[in-house]
């Protein structure tokens, strides 16, 4: 059914208008009854349903339905699994059509910045290639049911610390290339029907009033269709809201944000046609959901259980092996920690869901009937060293041919609202950790974390297992994923530090309460380990598996690019171990060229891929001009300098397998005023000034030494190098410092060539 909605908008009050642009309560949209509009129920998520069918709040405080609870985004994204992430956005979809909710809100994708980041575990990565692709899956999985998605928070929230009020100190090429393609990608290829903006300020402007980040980057450069939604309580400046774009506040503010819209339009403050368009936006998405109800939609927690056990299989990272595992059903196996028993598997706050049933990989065990011991050794919840539990968990150790130590962070540790002081495990997980190394060398540590922890011990243990904050099913499918009855496949969305000092944010994360300075800039995760060539525990994109793969025959379609071409980049990887499994083929790009300063290399394509032992497979990427573009300001658009540059694939950032080299060729110059402090070599580069400045120094420098070449010159110390780029770094002004034109040729040469440009 068409719905006529600027009729129906021409039919309601401007009251009706301003009241429709904010909630009704915590969760609903405000209804207008005489005109059939009707109110309908947004909700948190993303990762399960967090419906409040009582009283509201936004911090996970009261109850919610009983839901199903699937791995956070920390796990999801180290799938890399596209349709994986798209089949849970499926589920969820019909999970809310089921539950009648109109809106789910998420995917959050905001980058991680740095390991403190209280809420990172509800994030995909560090790198806003992978989460604009795991983004745009999940959005496309749950709006195929008429549900909408509100990808969150725009933009640049990456801390907690005075989340609702820091101003963020970000430079517009950090932003577009960091902290804004994950929204970018979902918009153009999703079209989330809402966006929520974030609390927080960006360079001195609160999001919910920022026109440039509303109107200009999120609807002219993207074209999102949507509205925008604040984020629960984000309204600073509600009539300025209404004109930067932002359409709904969420909540509510007792009607006085409504009023003050109806003021501003009555007062001539405000276009009424604002209103009229953010009231359209909002109904539009209202009726795209009651329009199309699904009646056959059902939530059946228990095959959703089965669900969510089933994708945390696919997540999970296998850090370090040895060989030890996957454990053989004969081993005599000790399960240490109270994680093994009450597993964490869920971050607290907005996103934390009121469980159907979790699985322990302790129940799971004793389920399946395999040889393992169990003995507590810490508390799932504080850091308490228990000297008798440490005394049992060795005698247990010793007695087992593999120990198993179920570590993690408490909810205490991690969470939304504050971020954490720094990046270690409880120290009795430590002590405990290091106590069962010295008695048995097969020792396994099983991860229960959002963000990446100090693993001190990691050298001398024979195999780490990162599960993350896997949901619901987390038990089970550790259980599977230690005993091999699913080959482990995640590879890490995020790097691993060695040390918290070494992550590139450190000196300025999260700031002194009122700014928080991004000076890092570009240099956010692996793009600063990299480049920096600093070691850390685990790089971006690492990830084992209980098989190996070899990679060969990388072909490139093309040697060179335009700006509009799009090349294919292929491999074969052969599965050479004797299990199926799946990889994680990735694919980088470096800028050999030296215009900006760049990452050392950059992920541009991924793609997964399942092996029956010995078999091979041709896995394709494709890349465009863009993907090797930096932002570049002078221009306010993307730009890659014509020259050479890398393709790199591998199974990790720091193991690249194969290589191959492209020319790239742009029309696109940059701007260029010529003045007395433009050197010689940027006209000698640009296409527009080369010849002219040639032949001017031909002419003007016959007889100057500055010209001469060393052996002319018979100075040994000047080089013809030294001589070039002294050449090419010289201002126009100090041509005539050194007598090759006077002052008024200097003047007349400029207006020349700016003549040209
Ligand atoms: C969070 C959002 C959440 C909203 C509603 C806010 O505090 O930042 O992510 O969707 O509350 O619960």
């Amino acid at each position: 059914m068409a719905r006529d909605l600027k009729k129906l908008i021409s039919e309601m009050t401007l009251e009706e208008k301003a009241g429709l642009c904010s909630g009704a309560d915590f969760w609903h949209t405000k209804a207008v009854e005489r005109l059939g509009i009707p109110a309908v129920m947004v909700s948190d998520g993303p990762h399960g349903l967090r419906k409040q069918d009582q009283e509201g709040d936004h911090l996970g405080i009261n109850d919610s339905i009983v839901a199903v609870c699937f791995p956070a985004a920390c796990a999801t994204a180290s799938s890399f699994d596209t349709e994986m992430i798209h089949h849970m956005g499926d589920v969820i979809g019909q999970e809310c059509q089921a539950e009648d909710l109109s809106v789910v809100l998420g995917p959050a994708v905001n980058i991680k910045r740095s390991p403190l980041c209280g809420r990172n575990f509800e994030y995909f990565s560090e790198d806003p290639f992978l989460a604009g692709k795991m983004a745009a899956a999940y959005i496309s999985g749950v709006q195929k049911w008429d549900v909408g998605t509100s990808i969150k928070h725009f933009a640049a929230n990456n801390q907690e610390h005075r989340r609702m009020s820091v101003n963020d100190e970000v430079s517009e090429r950090t932003l577009r290339e960091i902290y804004f393609p994950a929204f970018e990608e979902a918009v153009k290829k999703a079209q989330p029907k809402t966006v929520m903006c974030s609390y927080n300020k960006i360079n001195g402007t609160y999001s919910s009033d920022n026109q440039w980040l509303l109107t200009q980057v999120l609807r002219r450069d993207w074209g999102f269709k949507g509205y925008v939604m604040t984020d629960w309580g984000a309204v600073d400046d509600r009539v300025q809201g209404i004109r930067a774009g932002l359409d709904l506040e969420m909540p509510a503010s007792n009607g006085e944000n409504d009023r003050k819209i109806v003021e501003a339009v009555q007062s001539g403050m405000l276009d009424e046609k604002l209103v009229d368009q953010a009231a359209e936006r909002i109904l539009e998405v209202i009726f795209s959901y009651v329009d199309h109800r699904h009646p056959e939609a059902v939530f059946d927690r228990d095959a959703d259980h089965e669900k969510a056990v089933e994708i945390e299989t696919q997540c999970a990272v296998l850090l370090q092996n040895n060989g030890v595992l996957p454990l053989k059903a004969s081993d005599r196996i000790a399960y240490i920690g109270e994680f093994a028993d009450k597993p964490r598997y869920q971050g607290g706050g907005s996103s934390h869901i009121n469980s159907s049933k979790v699985t322990s990989a302790l129940s799971s065990a004793q389920r399946k009937g395999r040889k393992v011991t169990y003995v507590k050794g810490f508390s799932a919840d504080a850091d308490v060293e228990d000297e008798e539990e440490i005394r049992k968990a060795v005698a247990a150790a010793v007695e087992a041919d593999v120990a198993v130590i179920f570590a993690g962070l408490p909810d205490s540790f991690e969470s939304e609202g504050y971020d954490r002081d720094n990046m270690k495990l409880p120290e009795c997980q430590n002590r405990m950790i290091e106590a069962v190394l010295k008695v048995q060398p097969n020792t396994v540590v099983i991860l229960h974390n959002g963000s990446p922890v100090e693993c001190p011990w990691a050298e001398r243990t024979a195999g780490i297992l990162e599960m993350y904050l896997g949901g619901q099913g987390v038990g089970e499918a550790t259980d599977q994923l230690l005993y091999g009855e699913v080959n482990p496949s995640g590879h890490l969305a995020e790097s691993f530090p060695l040390h918290l000092e070494d992550n590139p944010s450190y000196l300025f994360f999260p700031g002194d309460g009122h700014t928080a300075r991004y000076a890092e800039g570009v240099f956010v995760g692996y793009r600063y380990y990299d480049t920096k060539k600093l070691p850390v525990r685990w790089a971006f994109g690492h990830g084992l598996s209980y098989t190996t793969f070899a990679y060969d025959h990388m072909k490139v379609s093309a040697d060179h690019m335009t700006g509009d071409s799009i090349l294919t980049v292929s491999v074969d990887v052969k599965n050479t171990g004797s299990v199926k499994g799946k990889e994680v083929v990735q694919l980088y790009v470096r800028d050999l060229n030296k215009t900006a300063e760049r990452p050392l290399k950059e992920l541009k394509g991924f793609a997964k891929t399942e092996l029956e032992p010995g078999e091979t497979k041709t896995v394709q990427m494709q890349i465009c001009a863009r993907d090797l573009s930096y932002f570049e300001e002078r221009l306010g658009d993307w730009y890659a300098p014509s020259g050479d540059y890398e393709l790199l694939i591998g199974s990790a950032s720091d193991d690249i397998r194969c290589s191959g080299r492209i020319s790239f060729k742009t029309e696109k110059l940059l701007p260029l005023k010529v003045a007395g402090d433009t050197t010689i070599g940027e006209l000698m580069s640009d296409p527009r000034t080369a010849q002219t400045v040639q032949k001017m120094m031909q002419e003007a420098g016959k007889d100057s030494p500055l010209t001469q070449s060393s052996s002319d010159a018979g100075q040994e110390a000047v080089s013809d190098k030294m001589m070039q780029e002294m050449m090419a770094g010289m201002p126009l002004k100090s041509l005539v410092s050194f007598g090759m034109m006077n002052l008024e040729q200097m003047e007349g040469l400029i207006a020349m060539l700016n003549q040209s440009l």
